[in-house]
């Protein structure tokens, strides 16, 4: 039987000073504007708080739900906004907060619906870049950890719901049992 090992790739540490540095970044970039930071529920959660908290620019948030499509159908047609947004998007600098850009499906959806209600600006964060299976050609402006291949768990990160809760970040593993 096939069970599913964790293995940490990620410590609190090594995250807390990741996402300390790039919210310093956006410090610097977005001096003497005031972003509207979206996160991109639920799997942000998480770096979306952390990151926020060390942002010292004025600032407004905002939260948005897409449906996620199923593995065998990875087609963009198939994703849409189970929650949108509700503080109006024309002239603001939007910083999109999401977990991980796998596929680049989700993000490149949610670029073109957002680039429609006339922002100024549109960048992107994600905690994990993860490049293997990008499908999109699409550019991740603040990216915390790159990663080529597996399925990593923590940190808001789930698999079927679970794990979201861990301080740390994991590679799920498969694990051969007799
Ligand atoms: P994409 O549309 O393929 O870029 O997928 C993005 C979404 O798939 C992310 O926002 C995650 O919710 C989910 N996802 C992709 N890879 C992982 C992973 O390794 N762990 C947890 N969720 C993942
Ligand atoms: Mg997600």
């Amino acid at each position: 039987m096939d069970i599913l090992q964790r293995v940490e790739l990620f410590s609190p540490d090594l995250i807390a000073g990741r996402v300390a540095e790039l919210a310093d970044e956006i410090n610097r970039d977005y001096a003497g504007r005031e972003p509207l930071m979206v996160c991109v529920l639920k799997g942000a959660y998480m770096f979306f708080a952390d990151l926020t908290r060390r942002i010292t620019l004025p600032l407004e948030i905002d939260f948005l739900r897409v449906s996620s499509y199923g593995r065998s159908d990875a087609s963009s047609g198939s994703i849409r906004f189970l929650d949108d947004m509700h503080i109006p998007l024309a002239g603001r600098d939007v910083i999109l907060v999401d977990d991980i850009v796998d596929s680049g499906l989700t993000m490149d959806f949610l670029r073109r619906e957002i680039s429609a209600r006339d922002v100024n600006s549109l960048r992107i964060a994600a905690l994990i870049d993860k490049f293997e299976r990008r499908e999109i050609d699409l550019r991740v402006d603040y990216a915390g950890f790159r990663l080529n291949e597996g399925y990593v768990v923590g940190y808001g990160l789930d698999f079927a719901e679970r794990g979201r809760e861990l301080p740390a970040i994991y590679a799920l593993r498969r694990q051969d049992q007799a």
